[in-house]
């Protein structure tokens, strides 16, 4: 059976007013139905798994815990780290974790922030990647680029491995400037990386060891020094505070000759911004998509989110109108990734 590792420890700024620094967008419904983690749980519900592995930090366990049980997980465990210190670091902890029975597992390591349209299509490409995770290759799920995004990484494609649908990774390169980013796509033969990975923990643990020891050391004190109860897995706060900041991306998918690659066109989406989420959304024929209590005339191309109060709108274009409570976001459609800058000046002023 494979085991889930469920990565739900990343911070929500970019759909800013919903998701906060202590409400991720992991925990949200986007939909108005099951929030992004519980469908991350869902989509593998086909798959012969064990019970899940969920790692996330220490402000937002309860979050995790409550959203587990009401998909009736109540079994699954969640690690909590200290503090963030990136996803390179949180997968060494779960690999750690996953062998302490004396198990090597195949683990399947799934963001908890991502949306699929078809899950089927993914819980397939799961099952033809299998073997080679068994067999000590580094699988990772690859989706077809539809434009120049610097914030992923890119795999260019090498020869079929096997008789399935993997193909060997030529190259890796995480979130690579907009001129090569542009230049990848002219190219062609790239592929994004989806931020799903397939691998037996003692190999992730063993191309750590290679590439980046330092890291794996300091996880390895941590792990040394746990603790929990039945619900919660507790590790040595000053160890894993030692150990670097760093992504799976930049520690091990850049480095090792062991990886591939299954194509996956699952109708994925990591909203990772505004605009993300209204690309992935359903639209009326203007290509407007309103959420809650909206009234908009002669608009087109609206992400429109009412919250809790009605929102009326007539005559934009292209715009991006967020309410909640407390806060209302407003922008252009395109202008949507300077939320980073808007929250460096509220953090300042706060
Ligand atoms: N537990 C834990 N601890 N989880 C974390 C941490 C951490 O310190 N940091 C991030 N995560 C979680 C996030 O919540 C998210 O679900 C996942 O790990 C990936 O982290 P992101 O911060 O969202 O990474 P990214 O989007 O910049 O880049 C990754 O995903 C892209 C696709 O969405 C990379 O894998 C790229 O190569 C990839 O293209
Ligand atoms: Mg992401």
């Amino acid at each position: 059976p494979i085991l889930p590792v469920i990565l739900a420890g990343g911070s929500g700024t970019r759909l800013w007013p919903l998701s906060r620094k202590h409400y991720a967008k992991q925990y949200l419904s986007l939909d108005g139905t099951t929030t992004l983690l519980q469908a991350t749980v869902a989509r593998i519900g086909g798959l012969p798994c064990v019970a899940p592995l969920v790692i996330c930090n220490e402000e937002t366990r309860f979050l995790a815990a409550e959203q587990m049980r009401q998909i009736g997980k109540d079994g699954a465990l969640i690690l909590l780290e200290p503090a963030g210190r990136n996803t390179a670091p949180a997968i060494a902890l779960a690999a750690l974790q996953a062998q302490v029975d004396g198990d090597d597992p195949v683990m399947l390591v799934m963001p908890a922030d991502h949306k699929m349209a078809a899950p089927d299509v993914f819980a397939d490409a799961v099952k033809a990647a299998t073997p080679h995770a068994q067999t000590g290759q580094l699988v990772t799920f690859g989706i077809n680029p539809s434009y120049a995004e610097t914030g992923y990484g890119y795999i260019r494609t090498g020869d079929s491995v096997g008789r399935g649908p993997a193909l060997s990774v030529a190259a890796f390169v995480e979130k690579p400037d907009a001129t090569t980013a542009a230049d990848y796509l002219a190219t062609g033969g790239y592929l994004w990386n989806s931020g799903i990975f397939l691998f037996r923990a003692s190999r992730y643990l063993a191309e750590l060891e290679t590439h980046r020891p330092d890291v794996l050391a300091a996880c390895r004190a941590a792990f040394a020094g746990k603790a929990g109860d039945l619900d919660f897995l507790r590790f040595d706060a000053e160890a894993f505070l030692a150990c670097p900041d760093v992504s799976i991306d930049y520690a091990v998918m850049e480095h090792t000759n062991e990886a591939v690659v299954v194509p996956i066109d699952p109708g994925w989406s990591d909203v990772g911004s505004w605009a993300a989420l209204w690309a992935a959304s359903e639209k009326d024929a203007d290509g407007n998509c309103a959420i809650g209590d909206v009234i908009s005339l002669q608009g087109s191309g609206n992400y429109i989110n009412a919250g809790s109060r009605l929102v009326a709108a007539v005559g934009l274009q292209d715009t991006v109108v967020v309410e909640t409570k407390d806060a209302v976001f407003v922008a252009p459609k395109n202008r949507v990734a300077e939320i980073k800058e808007l929250i460096t000046q509220m953090t300042a002023d706060s």
